[in-house]
């Protein structure tokens, strides 16, 4: 790529999350719980063209790596992303997402209601769906796009 293309800077160690789905970095952030208080150096790249996907998101997170549970999450709301480990500037690891069966943890039940809600010792579950989650415990439907706002993080 010449300079001219470079948008987003190479990173020395840490995950490269790339060929998000386009709209979808900022909710990425929202996985990892990241809002810049925690002191990494994160850089995002929106709407950025790519040959795979007609647009893609791309987010650069120094001196970290996602736990499989923020990569459950992920790949809902971005089926195609490539999870890259990079250290010494070299990608050392490749992976694309995976959507696995159930999730647990990093997403809460929007029902009120439910028992992962009370003030018990439950931890969220949830069956993957082809377009959301539903909760493993009262059947609430997190649709995709609900996905962001019903985070169990921060
Ligand atoms: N990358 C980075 N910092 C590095 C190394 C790589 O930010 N030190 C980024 C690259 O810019 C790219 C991603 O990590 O967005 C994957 O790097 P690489 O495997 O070298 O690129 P491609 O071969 O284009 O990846 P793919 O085949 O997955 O599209
Ligand atoms: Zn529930």
């Amino acid at each position: 790529m010449g300079e001219k293309e470079l948008r987003v800077s190479k990173i020395r160690d840490g995950t490269v999350i790339d060929h998000l789905t386009a709209g979808q970095a900022l909710n990425v952030l929202a996985i990892l719980g990241i809002d810049g208080s925690g002191g990494e150096s994160v850089s995002i790249g929106m709407n950025i063209p790519s040959d795979r996907l007609a647009r893609k998101d791309i987010v650069k997170v120094e001196g970290r790596e996602l736990s499989q549970s923020e990569v459950d999450v992920l790949s809902v709301i971005s089926p195609e992303a490539t999870i890259n480990i990079v250290r010494e500037y070299e990608v050392v690891d490749k992976k694309r997402v995976e959507r696995p069966e159930e999730v647990t943890g990093v997403v809460s039940c929007p029902n009120r209601n439910c028992i992962t809600n009370a003030d018990e010792p439950v931890a969220s579950r949830f069956e993957v769906l082809s377009d959301g989650l539903r909760c493993g415990y009262c059947g609430e439907i997190v649709r995709e796009d609900e996905v962001a706002t019903n985070l169990d993080v921060n």
